[in-house]
């Protein structure tokens, strides 16, 4: 994951540092492509985990699709080589620019989100003279076993429409005749591990289709989402999660119709491991109680610490022996959360040694902010180093 030829560069380098493996990025899109491939299923790539040119470009050359929540990630999708038949729009307030947009484009379908959002759709799409093709985004009530933060399928939260509006929609859904009812979708949190999960919402999908078929209508497509969780515990032994289990998870439970295409949105599992983020200890000091590591990459290089208590593994690279000394490792922002972790045991650390911090490829370098002015951090492609 780390090069023996970046380790010699490490006095050299210029940090913060995002690092992208791009052999492992490959791997890991390969064993997604055949796994979905074997159940015959879609994958759209979510742009919102890493939407680096070069990382797209490698992701659409495997001829997966995307699935965009903003009109600028449909843009981006679109000049990084995605094909506009395999994008998906997601996101519980789209604008009118981006609808318009979207329709302009031709892409494959709108993930909406609630009955008002559909009567939009349909008005922009008449006054553009389109049908567009719609998925209802339906909020199963289902808990994911997940960070509470990144859980979306329960009632309570904003996504999805709710039985309620589901049932306003059966009743009016004729009205709606420039839009096309083609699928119904769901995506109830990300990092999920215990599979359990999917089995329980493949369950309710079943069940939730047949109550479309009560009222007349066919499904021909099922996006069951993204959400497949990644090892951050074993970062660099468990490289690339279990796609088959995953897909064999819905396969067994899902009851599909015949002819029926199943899609799904996987962000975070295809990209996370891939990333590391490479960080110098600027300072060593002693608390009353705990010995700080300050680094110089902080919660505005990578937010999900201070904003999930997200665990990262953090290794010194530099590796000067002693294993037991232990660190609080911290950035130089003004917050108290500007944390990356507590008591780790990171061995001798000295000013000037280089941290890596693993699996930041999902939602790191694009959750980035300027927050105390500070500069971005840079960028290194395994394939493009010398
Ligand atoms: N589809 C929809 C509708 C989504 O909202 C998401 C993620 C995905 C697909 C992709 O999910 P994935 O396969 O990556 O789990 N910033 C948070 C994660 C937010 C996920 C938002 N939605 C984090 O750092 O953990």
């Amino acid at each position: 994951m780390i090069p023996q030829n970046l380790i010699h560069k490490l006095p050299k380098l210029q940090t913060p540092l995002y690092f992208y493996d791009m052999e492992l990025l490959q791997q890991t899109l390969d064993s997604a492509a055949k796994a979905s491939r074997h159940f015959g299923y879609h994958i759209h790539y979510a742009l919102k985990a890493n939407f680096n040119v070069k990382i797209l470009e490698s992701i659409s050359a495997t001829g997966m699709g995307a699935d965009c929540v903003s009109g600028n990630e449909i843009i981006k999708a679109l000049q990084s080589g995605f094909h506009p038949g395999k994008i998906v729009f997601a996101g519980v307030g789209k604008s009118d620019e981006e609808i318009r947009l979207a329709l302009e484009k031709d892409i494959f379908a709108f993930n909406c989100e609630s009955l008002q959002e559909i009567e939009v759709v349909n008005e922009i799409a008449a006054s553009l003279g389109k049908k567009a093709r719609i998925f209802l985004r339906l909020n199963p009530d289902i808990e994911a076993h997940t960070h509470k933060n990144i859980t979306t399928g329960t009632a309570e939260t904003k996504f999805g429409i709710s039985p309620l509006e589901t049932e306003l929609y059966l009743k009016q859904q004729e009205h709606f005749n420039h839009t096309e009812l083609i699928g119904l979708h769901f995506h109830i949190g990300s990092q999920i591990c215990d599979f359990d999960v999917f089995r329980e919402l493949s369950l309710k999908v079943n069940e939730i289709q047949d109550h479309f078929e009560a009222n007349g209508i066919q499904i021909q497509h099922l996006n069951m989402g993204g959400g497949l969780g990644i090892d951050y515990k074993n970062p660099t032994q468990n490289t690339i999660p279990d796609f088959k289990g995953y897909f064999e998870t819905f396969h067994q439970h899902l009851k599909l119709r015949p002819g029926q295409q199943v899609h799904f949105e996987l962000g975070r599992a295809l990209v996370a491991q891939c990333g590391v983020l490479l960080s110098r200890v600027l300072y060593i000091k002693s608390g009353e109680h705990n010995r700080f590591a300050i680094i110089d990459a902080s919660m505005t290089d990578l937010l999900r610490p201070a904003l999930y208590e997200a665990y990262h593994k953090i290794e010194n690279l530099n590796n000067n022996g002693n294993t037991d000394a232990v660190f609080d490792v911290a950035g130089p922002v003004c917050e108290s959360s500007d944390v990356f972790a507590r008591n780790i045991p990171l061995g001798k650390t000295v000013r000037g040694d280089i941290l890596a911090i693993y699996s930041t490829g999902a939602y790191g370098q694009v959750m980035s902010s300027a927050y105390n002015l500070r500069s971005p951090a840079r960028t290194l492609y395994s394939d493009e180093m010398e």
